[in-house]
């Protein structure tokens, strides 16, 4: 499929499956070599992550544990403002190797406003890594250890992703296609 339609809006194809295995896989064998011995614990952010999170712990070899979170922002006080909180975070973090599975980094807003939570929890030693990145659109900076494609600031949906709730089963990767 190269077109699809989700609601009122057309996408096109941007990444196949293929490309996307291809870079699952890389991925995959570079946190193998550099996590060796060290038992990471993965956390997928999700809804977006499972997809990647799913394919990518398929290929991983070393020693690993995974756990999935939703972030969820609300509106706190006039003095905390927003506040984000991660649901299903049961898992103790201290002393441990943290990866955090994204499948995209957009801002970069809410894993930045995460992130002193989960320092809190003095892990060893933490890593971000994400599927996509849209480092112009990127405004609160985040230290990605891997990026699996930095894409334009355009729309994307499959692979975990959806516009309004759909599109996450596509296998593909689409783009929002321009007005005609
Ligand atoms: P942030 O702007 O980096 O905080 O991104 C927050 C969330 O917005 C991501 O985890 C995605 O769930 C969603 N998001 C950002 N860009 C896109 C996109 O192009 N397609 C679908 N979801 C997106």
């Amino acid at each position: 499929m190269s077109i699809v339609t989700l609601h009122d809006k057309s996408f096109t194809i941007y990444l196949s499956e293929e490309t996307i295995q291809q870079k699952v896989r890389e991925l995959a064998d570079a946190l193998n070599r550099e996590y060796a011995g060290r038992r990471p614990l993965f956390i997928a952010i999700l809804n977006g992550s499972f997809m990647f999170a799913s394919d990518i712990f398929k290929h991983l070899t070393v020693e690993s544990e995974i756990c999935f979170i939703k972030l969820a922002s609300y509106r706190g006080t006039k003095s905390t403002g927003q506040v984000i909180t991660a649901i299903g975070l049961d898992q103790d973090l201290y002393d441990r190797d943290v990866v955090i599975l994204e499948d995209i980094v957009d801002t970069g807003k809410t894993l930045h406003e995460f992130l002193p939570q989960l320092h809190h929890q003095q892990p060893r030693s933490f890593a971000i890594v994400t599927l996509l990145h849209k480092s112009e659109a990127t405004k609160f900076p985040l230290s990605l250890a891997h990026v699996g494609f930095e894409i334009p600031d355009k729309f994307v949906v499959g692979y975990g992703l959806d516009y309004d709730g759909l599109g996450r089963n596509l296998k593909e990767i689409y783009q929002l296609a321009p007005d005609v």
